[in-house]
């Protein structure tokens, strides 16, 4: 089987496919209108990543730079634990620290140790909760920063 990993922006036209990925994926998922309208508003970019050209694991950002927010990160579950995650969010954040961001935000369930650790692994570190930000269940967020380091200059 060819597992090759690509990554390929999210268009409009992703829509569809994002919002059965969401279903697919997370808990709570975002409904196709919302999906479609994070994928439209000028500061909602998505990022998708195929395994072997099907498409296995997608990120939803908020970019201003120099910060961007996390919205969304998410595998298959058939795929999970094979670094998928991380690959996804190394190229996310590879491609905004050469687009001048420096500074990214999240939220996070504080239950989903999955999450939790995908994103300390990364260097995420705690600043902040709060509580009973979420519902169904009620529960708290953990909100995360991750400071990058300054744009690459030519010859570095
Ligand atoms: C969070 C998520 C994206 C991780 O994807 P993944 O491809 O399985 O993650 P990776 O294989 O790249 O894991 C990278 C590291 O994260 C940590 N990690 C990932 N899943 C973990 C789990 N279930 N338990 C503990 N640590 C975990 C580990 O440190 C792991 O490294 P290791 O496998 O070498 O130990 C995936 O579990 C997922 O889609 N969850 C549902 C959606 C979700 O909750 N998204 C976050 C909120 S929007």
């Amino acid at each position: 089987m060819n597992d090759a990993l690509t990554f390929r922006p999210a268009t409009a036209e992703d829509a569809e496919l994002l919002a059965e990925m969401e279903r697919q994926t997370i808990a709570h998922p975002w409904p196709l209108s919302a999906v479609a309208s994070h994928l439209t508003s000028p500061v909602g970019e998505g990022l998708l990543l195929l395994c072997g050209g099907r498409p296995a694991g997608y990120l939803l950002l908020r970019v201003i730079p120099p910060e961007f927010e996390v919205l969304r990160v998410g595998v298959l579950p058939s795929l999970r634990r094979r670094g998928l995650g991380q690959a996804l969010l190394r190229r996310a954040l590879s491609d905004l620290r050469d687009r001048g961001c420096t500074d990214g935000y999240l939220e996070v369930r504080v239950s989903n140790a999955a999450a939790l650790a995908l994103y300390r692994r990364l260097g995420w570190v705690g600043c902040g909760a709060r509580p009973r930000y979420y519902t169904d269940p009620v529960e708290d967020a953990l909100c995360m920063r991750l400071r990058l380091p300054p744009q690459r200059q030519d010859g570095d």
